[in-house]
């Protein structure tokens, strides 16, 4: 991005520092996987103390903004119109089972709408960033959605949850609807990064039932900015709150809505 705004330099930095953090201590999940506990406590701490530096950094720069982040409550900033939106470990099965898929995300929110968001995924050292009015790029490279028209030709992300979940039988059905229509579909395990490679072009498409804010936030601002569609997945519901969404290349988004909601 030529000249990203200093909102935006602040959201970058912090999410380098939170990386440089989590880059370490997934070294060392590795060596915790043969260890009878495995390494779950040890990743619930990467993932507090990544949250904190990514607090520090942005508080530091923005005190009067609010905070929403996924590890802790949420915090009225002074400025009730502008709050930041955290998740410090997107992906975080991923990270605990050494895949190196997996995302630092940071949005701000102003009078309601996300006007920034940052993806940074460290093992591949992508920074997905977008901002509303001014596109979406991946390290400085302008990005956009495929330009596939055929559902056949394309390929899906979701994620599917996990036993006992109860959305787990709606995306069953949405899987069994969909994958005869389409090139494939794809659990690739971190939603904050599935959003920013359909804004990438890389998927032509994502759904998933049960995300919060955090998950969502800065990939959504991604995707519209890399001129594709993001809405709820029930009709006329609010995304955040109904907690269900559907994101695609201009082209697939009507009929994967329609697939769906249909499912
Ligand atoms: C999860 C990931 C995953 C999605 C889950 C999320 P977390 O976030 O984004 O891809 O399927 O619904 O909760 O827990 O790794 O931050
Ligand atoms: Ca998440």
């Amino acid at each position: 991005m030529t000249q990203a705004s200093a909102n935006v330099n602040v959201m970058i930095r912090a999410a380098r520092k939170a990386a440089r953090g989590l880059v370490r201590d997934f070294g060392e999940v590795e060596n915790l996987q043969v260890s009878a506990k495995g390494p779950g406590d040890f990743v619930s701490r990467a993932d507090l103390k990544a949250e904190q530096v990514i607090r520090e950094e942005l508080t530091e720069a923005r005190p009067n903004y609010g905070w929403l982040g996924e590890e802790s409550e949420e915090v009225k900033g002074a400025d009730p119109t502008r709050r930041w939106i955290v998740d410090p470990l997107d992906g975080t099965t991923n990270f605990l089972h050494g895949i190196p898929h997996w995302a630092v995300s940071i949005a701000l929110e102003h009078k309601g709408e996300i006007v920034a968001g940052v993806v940074y995924d460290p093992a591949k050292d992508e920074m997905f960033v977008a901002e509303k009015g001014a596109g979406a790029y991946v390290n400085d490279r302008r990005i956009r959605v495929s330009g596939r028209r055929e559902m056949a030709d394309m390929i899906f992300g979701t994620g599917i949850p996990w036993a006992g979940s109860r959305d787990l039988p709606s995306t069953l059905r949405e899987i069994a609807a969909l994958s005869p229509r389409t090139a494939g579909i794809r659990r690739m395990g971190a939603a904050a990064l599935d959003f920013a490679y359909v804004a990438a072009g890389r998927l032509d498409g994502f759904w998933e039932h049960g995300l919060r804010p955090w998950d969502m936030a800065a990939g959504l601002l991604l995707v519209r900015e890399a001129g594709g569609f993001a809405g709820p997945l029930a009709e006329g519901a609010e995304i955040f709150e109904s907690r269900g969404v559907v994101a695609a290349n201009a082209n697939a988004f009507e009929p994967l809505t329609k697939i769906l909601r249909e499912a």
